[in-house]
């Protein structure tokens, strides 16, 4: 690429080079400056939107892919199956609580499942009867991907220039975030901030008739639209009772969360009873980690025997689900993370991750209003003022000024606006893969608290 070129492929500023990631290894992602052919040697600190759990170019995989190259021939899963896609439900199904699923659906991307999550479920409802179920549930401030049902599921800034050909707002219900930093009121408890967003929940079904509602779904762990946010204690339970009572589906998206980022396998299994799993799950990002696009629903047996007891019989079947070469991919992924237990490692080194941050920046620093996170997946939230918790005016793009100054210091993070409301607030989300050590740990911790510090410095706070 010359000076004056331009890049030929789309993605965010569409004029603007971007740094190429040209190498890595590990926990390490090498860029490079398309014009000036400089290199950077950068701690992958968020794995680009979390997707990291082996670290890149990890011989192992390597050498999985190659064999995957020679052994995997390409079929139409509406009419052939393979084995390589087999095996990997048979994995996600037996290192899943007991009972949890039964069936898998297999994609080429987080968005695709969250699409095919809800066809599912409203086929569900279809085939015990309930045809007359049509609308789904979600909640305000999620992503759920780029696609228009996904959009129309969520609630984000990426939705706003779409608004009028998404999915009518009566058929795709909203109900509040769970975002305790700035909902939890005055004197009120978590117990009883629990028992307000659950009672949201209900009365947003009954307003709508619940007898028309297919689903509900959230994410366990919000991602990246206010940071890396845990549900409050008993909430997940009371939707998914609230949601049984009327026989409306209990769905989570765990395409960013899940999969061991926070440090179970499931993200719902720190949240719900073993067997008081969802109904539908989605993951995606860490079940291929980055070698391969690759995600997935997880269908509960109460799903699953319905489809099966019904008309057996799903008109889906895309192009490149349960692609043979990406599924042997990513069960050698799921195999080297399980052998080595690298999901326990990321929650030791994760929780580390967060209690570091938490001790060396509340109350010292004066831009970072909240340290939230689980496991793996962290963000700072930064303010103007920490006592009142002002957010910062959009136009200073907080979060991108911290995130470059992160990135100056040697490390990459996921910069995010909008926190507040989709429109104002600012945040930095932390995903590093799962085989970071203590040492490297240590590194990004001190990366992060200085390049805060610095920023506070350069715009005098
Ligand atoms: C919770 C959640 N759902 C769905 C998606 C969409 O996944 P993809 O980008 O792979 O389509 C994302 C992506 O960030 C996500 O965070």
């Amino acid at each position: 690429m010359t000076k004056s070129a331009q890049p030929l492929v789309i993605q965010s500023n569409v004029s603007a080079p971007k740094p190429m990631a040209v190498d890595g290894d590990g926990i390490y992602i090498t860029l490079e400056d398309p014009i000036t052919k400089e290199r950077t040697t950068l701690i992958d600190g968020s794995t680009g939107a979390a997707v990291g759990a082996v670290g890149h170019k990890d011989p192992e995989i390597i050498e999985a892919m190659k064999h995957a190259a020679e052994t995997s021939v390409y079929n139409y899963p509406g009419a052939i199956s393979n084995y390589p896609s087999e095996e990997l439900a048979e994995f996600l199904v037996q290192n899943s609580p007991k009972d949890a699923f039964a069936a898998v659906l297999i994609t080429g991307s987080g968005s695709e499942s969250v699409e095919n999550a809800l066809k599912l479920a409203k086929q569900y409802q279809d085939e015990i009867g309930q045809t007359q179920r049509y609308k789904f549930v979600s909640r305000k401030k999620t992503y759920h991907g780029y696609t228009m049902g996904c959009l129309s599921m969520g609630h984000n800034p990426r939705r706003t220039r779409f608004d009028k050909f998404l999915g009518d707002p009566k058929t795709f219900l909203k109900t509040e975030a769970v975002y305790p930093y700035r909902d939890l009121k005055e004197g009120e408890t978590l117990e009883q901030y629990k028992d307000r967003l659950v009672k949201d929940v209900e009365d947003t079904f009954i307003a709508n008739d619940p007898s028309t509602i297919v689903g509900w779904l959230g994410e366990t762990v919000v991602g990246s639209t206010f940071g890396t946010c845990p549900p409050v204690p008993g909430y997940l339970e009371g939707v998914r009772e609230v949601c049984h009572k009327y026989g409306i589906l209990f769905m989570l998206d765990e395409v960013m969360s899940g999969i061991g980022r926070c440090g179970t396998f499931h993200a719902w299994e720190q949240y719900l009873p073993e067997n008081q799993g969802p109904d539908i799950q989605t993951i995606g990002k860490t079940l291929g980690s980055g070698y391969v696009t690759i995600a997935a629903v997880l269908v509960s047996p109460k799903v699953k025997n319905a489809l099966t007891d019904g008309s057996n019989y799903i008109i889906g079947a895309q192009t490149y689900h349960q692609h043979a070469f990406n599924c042997q991919v990513a069960l050698a992924v799921q195999k080297k993370v399980k052998r080595d237990n690298l999901i326990a490692n990321m929650k030791e080194q994760g929780n580390y991750l967060g209690a570091q941050l938490k001790e060396k920046l509340l109350g010292k620093s004066k831009i970072v209003g909240d340290v939230r996170g689980s496991g793996g997946f962290w963000s700072l939230e930064l303010v103007k003022d920490t006592k009142t918790k002002e957010p910062f005016a959009a136009d200073l793009k907080m979060h991108g000024v911290v995130g470059k100054q992160i990135s100056k210091n040697g490390a990459t993070s996921m910069p995010c606006p909008g926190t507040v409301d989709n429109k104002i607030g600012d945040h930095v989300l932390f995903a590093p893969s799962f085989i970071i050590t203590r040492e490297q740990t240590d590194k990004l911790i001190d990366i992060v608290v200085k390049s805060v510090f610095e920023v506070e410095e350069q715009i005098g706070a």
